[in-house]
Order: C-alpha cells, then structure tokens, then sequence
C-alpha cells in the first residue's frame, strides 16, 4: 500500500457532509496522481507534498470544503506525522552519510558557482559540465545526484540510458534532446543519466547500432550542458564498460567513486533511519555500525527497517510500544547478505585512480 494513498483515504473517510460518490470519485483522482508521479522517475512519490493530493479533490473542481480542509490537516499532522515531513523537502546533500570526497567535489563544481555567480563569472567559472560516479549498487549514487539537486534547489531531470535506447531511428535521437532541451530551458538544473554503461564501445547486439549514433550526440549535448549550466550526472556500477569517448576532458571528465560507507557514515545512516522511532536507550548506534563492516549504505539502511520491523511485530502481538533494542539490532545485522565483494571495490578504487 502506497502510504500516501493511504493517508488520502483516511482523510477521505473523515470528510463529513459529502457523498460515498464525490468520495470515490477524489480518491480515484489522487490513484491517478500517485500512479503518474510512480511512473515518472523525475517524481519520486515520496517527494510528492500529500497536501498536492489533497487539493486534488478540495480545489479540483469542486466547492472549496474548509472543514474538511481543517480535518484534513489535522487528520495528516497526527495519524502520519512522518509523510507530511518527509514529503515537504527533498533529500538535500546532508542526508547523504560520508562520501565527503564526492560531496566536496559536487559542491565546488556546481553549488559554489551558483551561490557566488558574480565572482564565479569574473573566473569565468560556469556551474555545470559532465561528472561521472562510479561505485557498486546501493552505495548512493542517485541519493547524491538527487541530494545535490535538493541542496541547489534546482530541477532534476533523471533517465536510465536504457529507456532513452529505441530501435526505431530517429526516435532515440529525440529522447535524448528533448531531455537534454528540458534541462537546458530550466537551467541551472541537474541532468542525471543512470546505467551509463549502456554505452559500452563493444556492444554487438542490436542495440550497438543505436549506441553507435547516440554517443556522438551525448558528446554535443555535453557541450553545450558545460556552458549553459546544467550539471550532468551520470552514474553506473559498470564503469570500466563505459565508452572511453565519454571519458575524455570536456564530457565526462570528472570521476568520482562512490565507495562503502566507513563506520561513522554506517552510524549516521542508522541514527537518520531512528530519529523518530522508538529507539532503546541501551543501543549503542557505534556498536551496531561496528557489526556492519563491508555493507553499503543501502544496506545499512535495509537493517536499521527490519529492526524496525521486528520491534513493531512484537508491539502488535504484545499490544505493548516495544523499543527497539540492541538484540533487534544485531539480529538485523546478522542477517544482512553483503553484496559487494572485495574484488568488486578493488576494481572500482583501480578505475577512480586511473583516471585521477
Ligand atoms: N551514503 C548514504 N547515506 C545515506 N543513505 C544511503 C547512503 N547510501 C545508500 N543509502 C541508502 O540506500 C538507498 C539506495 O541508494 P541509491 O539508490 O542511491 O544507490 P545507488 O548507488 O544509486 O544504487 P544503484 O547502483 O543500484 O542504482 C538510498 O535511498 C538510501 O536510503
Ligand atoms: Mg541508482
């Protein structure tokens, strides 16, 4: 169940004094508005404001219902607490655990010169240009692309390089600048291009045949992007497949790995995901972070939810508000798969420092 679905239905069902019909009829409006933000990436539902759903049915259309507005609000501020914060900001640069290095880079490459745009222009330093980040699955590479655009308060654009790839000719050709024009018309904007290693230079399959036309004029739209302020992200956990033709400077030229959090970064991540949960006295957020040597942030994140879970479980058979204890914790912990293998790392920090 999609939790803001949820919190529109039981807003719904509080309204008073309206038809079952008029009901229906508003909450299949906001279906329709979860369903169309879910299927664009560039809108995550998280971030989409539960108060947009609600004026789906106060303001659409219909008589303005402000007592049902005040129960509404109500309704949102004590039975789901955690959506409305959650859905009024977007992740800025802070909620990204570690990874200072990529951070720093991504600050003095893109948000400085937007915040001192008279002296960057004295420079002539532009905000923008292509960046590449590298590292293995869950590790955070599209929470710091999306962070960074939080942070500048500046659109996001997102694609995965496979769904701009179409055989028909010409079709790919438009995606691409379409996107591209988009970004460009709301700049400074950032541009996040996901599996670039789709554009792998030794593609034989079908798609090769595309990809052979599509990395000439990647190459155009990167240079143009350079100059008219877009900051185009690219990311991939493949980096060594990845056309050198992109690599070189003026494109790509900018490589940054986005490696496993260290044991601080583990703890932030864990102290983020238990800010407003019931969390025991007697944990100790170091010791559990210490249990978590070699896992991403993703997955870090994965055991502070079961946890989380297995406390709640608990509270539901007892009827008592179980904390979450150190034993949650560590059962947790142990049964965390790692899914990134030494070699894996190794290969990654070999490419960063090749192209350093
Ligand atoms: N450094 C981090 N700080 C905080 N949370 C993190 C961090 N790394 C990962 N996470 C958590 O893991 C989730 C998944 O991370 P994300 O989707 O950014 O990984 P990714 O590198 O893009 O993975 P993939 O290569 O599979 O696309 C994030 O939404 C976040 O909850
Ligand atoms: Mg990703």
């Amino acid at each position: 169940m999609n939790p803001h679905l949820d919190a529109v239905r039981r807003l719904l069902l509080s309204a008073r004094g309206e038809a079952l019909e008029t009901k229906r009829r508003r909450l299949a409006t906001a279906e329709r508005i979860l369903a169309r933000a879910e299927s664009s990436r560039s809108c995550h539902p998280a971030a989409l404001p539960v108060g947009t759903l609600v004026g789906g049915w106060v303001g659409g259309g219909g008589p303005a219902h402000p007592s049902g507005f005040r129960l509404q609000a109500s309704a949102v501020s004590h039975a789901r607490p955690r959506v409305q914060r959650k859905a009024t900001r977007q992740p800025a640069l802070a909620d990204v655990s570690g990874l200072d290095d990529v951070k720093r880079a991504l600050a003095d490459r893109f948000l400085l010169p937007l915040s001192r745009p008279e002296l960057a222009g004295r420079y002539r330093v532009r905000p923008g240009g292509g960046v590449l980040l590298h590292g293995p699955p869950g590790t955070g590479k599209t929470l710091v692309a999306r962070g960074a655009a939080g942070e500048a308060g500046v659109p996001f654009f997102e694609a995965r390089i496979p769904e701009i790839l179409d055989k028909y000719v010409g079709e790919t050709e438009k995606r691409l600048a379409s996107l591209f024009g988009r970004a460009r018309e709301s700049a400074p904007s950032i541009l996040f291009l996901d599996e670039l290693d789709w554009l792998a230079a030794d593609r034989e399959e079908e798609s090769g045949a595309v990809i052979r036309r599509l990395v000439p004029l990647l190459l155009g739209e990167l240079e143009t992007a350079a100059g008219s302020g877009v900051l185009v992200l690219a990311a991939t956990n493949l980096p060594w497949r990845v056309d050198p033709a992109l690599l070189r400077p003026g494109r790509f030229d900018v490589v940054l790995m986005v490696g496993l959090p260290d044991l601080a970064a583990r703890r932030g991540i864990l102290a983020a995901r238990f800010e407003d949960r019931p969390l025991s006295a007697e944990v100790d957020l170091g010791v559990a972070a210490g249990l978590l040597a070699g896992a991403t942030g993703a997955e870090v994140a994965e055991v502070a939810e079961r946890a989380a879970l297995q406390a709640f479980r608990e509270a539901v058979e007892t009827g008592r508000e179980e904390e979450i204890g150190p034993a949650h914790l560590a059962a947790a912990a142990a049964g965390i798969v790692r899914s990134v293998s030494p070699e894996t790392l190794a290969r990654h920090e070999r490419f960063s420092r090749e192209r350093a």
